[in-house]
């Protein structure tokens, strides 16, 4: 049978800094621009978890929306949603809270916990116009 993928879209406000220890503050500040305000900024994150496999012939579902939904809730949005990535997280403690880096740490969580059974991909927007995907 033919391999299909389902979406979840979710969403998630979060606060960070962009910085790199072992640079001077002059070449963080013109690398990174606002990303760098030692203060902290904001970004409305909208992620797509895609979901890949092979339908179920006796239920005629992919996967049950609804435990995609819970497992996105439980690993990523509980963890990072109004939080500061930098100060608030484990993850990002020693991790630049790049989009990259975000959508790397999303995957690796939802892929420990997702079925081996299923290929899985992530989108992370974080502005409407800086997406990353991965695996790419
Ligand atoms: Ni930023």
């Amino acid at each position: 049978m033919e391999k299909i993928t389902v979406v979840r879209a979710e969403h998630f406000n979060a606060a960070h800094r962009l910085h790199n220890d072992n640079w001077s503050d002059e070449k963080n500040k013109a690398f990174f621009g606002k990303c760098n305000n030692p203060n902290y900024h904001g970004h409305n994150y909208d992620l797509e978890v895609m979901v890949s496999g092979h339908v179920d012939p006796e239920s005629g579902y992919l996967i049950d929306m609804k435990v995609l939904s819970d497992l996105i809730k439980g690993e990523i949005l509980d963890c990072f949603d109004h939080k500061n990535l930098n100060l608030d997280t484990v993850e990002f403690r020693d991790l630049n809270p790049t989009a990259e880096n975000i959508a790397f740490v999303i995957y690796d969580k939802l892929r420990l916990k997702l079925d081996q059974k299923f290929d899985l991909k992530i989108k992370l927007y974080e502005t409407k116009r800086n997406i990353v995907i991965y695996p790419s």
